[in-house]
């Protein structure tokens, strides 16, 4: 079973580039969900334009860039990935019948949180979450936005209250970043994390500051 990735309109095309690399690299099937809007997201952090008709050559130079904006960094094999076009509500995913173990949105926009939180379903990917939380699967939302209002913390809230997982991407610096890429990949990892998909992502906290400390891994 695929888990479905959808990719909305918030900054941060790295993180879905490296969630999908990871799901990828550890073998997971893969369905793709590309908003209208993360297309000019794409477009402005990459310069890819994202074609319907191209997808596979768009998906794969987007994929090897590293998250310095360099390409051909990684090689991927695109061969567990499924693409839908976001306007087409008739796609497999918007029934609760099509098979998928969960759903990861990354990044999250504020009007992703909202359009999911009020079930608007305005388009695939909202549906395809609307769905994912009605058939109690797991839903990931990566949401990226700095700062948060009310009214997207209360939509926060109520996805929490539905049993997603929200994870803001917001890296932290304690695993020992040195490039872009690995807050990148720290916040990715996190994602996976939240849907219990094993990756060697980011190098986990196991305790100790050189004192002794007896944190555990956070
Ligand atoms: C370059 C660019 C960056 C954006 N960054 C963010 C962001 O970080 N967070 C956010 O919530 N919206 C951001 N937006 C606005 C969303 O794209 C916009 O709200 C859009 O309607 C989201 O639609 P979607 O959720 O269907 O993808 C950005 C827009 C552009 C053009």
């Amino acid at each position: 079973m695929p888990w479905i990735v959808g990719v909305s309109g918030a900054s941060g095309t790295p993180y879905a580039a490296a969630v999908l690399r990871a799901l990828l690299g550890a073998g997971e099937a893969v369905d793709l969900v590309v908003s209208r809007a993360s297309r000019l997201t794409l477009l402005d952090e990459t310069g890819i334009s994202f074609r319907d008709a191209h997808w596979q050559d768009d998906l794969r130079e987007w994929l090897a860039r590293g998250a310095d904006g360099k390409p051909g960094t990684f090689d991927v094999d695109l061969g567990g990935v499924r693409y839908w076009n976001a306007g087409d509500l008739a796609a497999g995913p918007s029934s609760g019948s099509y098979p998928a173990k969960g759903m990861l949105i990354v990044p999250a926009s504020t009007a992703c949180v909202a359009g999911v939180a009020l079930g608007l379903s305005k388009d695939l990917l909202q549906r395809t979450a609307s769905v994912t939380l009605k058939e109690r699967r797991t839903l990931v939302v990566a949401v990226r936005e700095t700062p948060l209002n009310g009214q997207t913390l209360r939509h926060l809230v109520a996805l929490d209250d539905a049993g997603a997982s929200v994870v803001p991407a917001s890296p932290a610096f304690y695993a020992g970043a040195t490039h872009i890429q690995d807050l990148v990949d720290f916040v990715a990892g996190r994602v996976l994390d939240a849907a219990g998909v094993e990756h060697g992502l980011y190098r986990r906290w196991r305790g100790g500051l050189g004192g002794g400390s007896t944190r555990q891994e956070q």
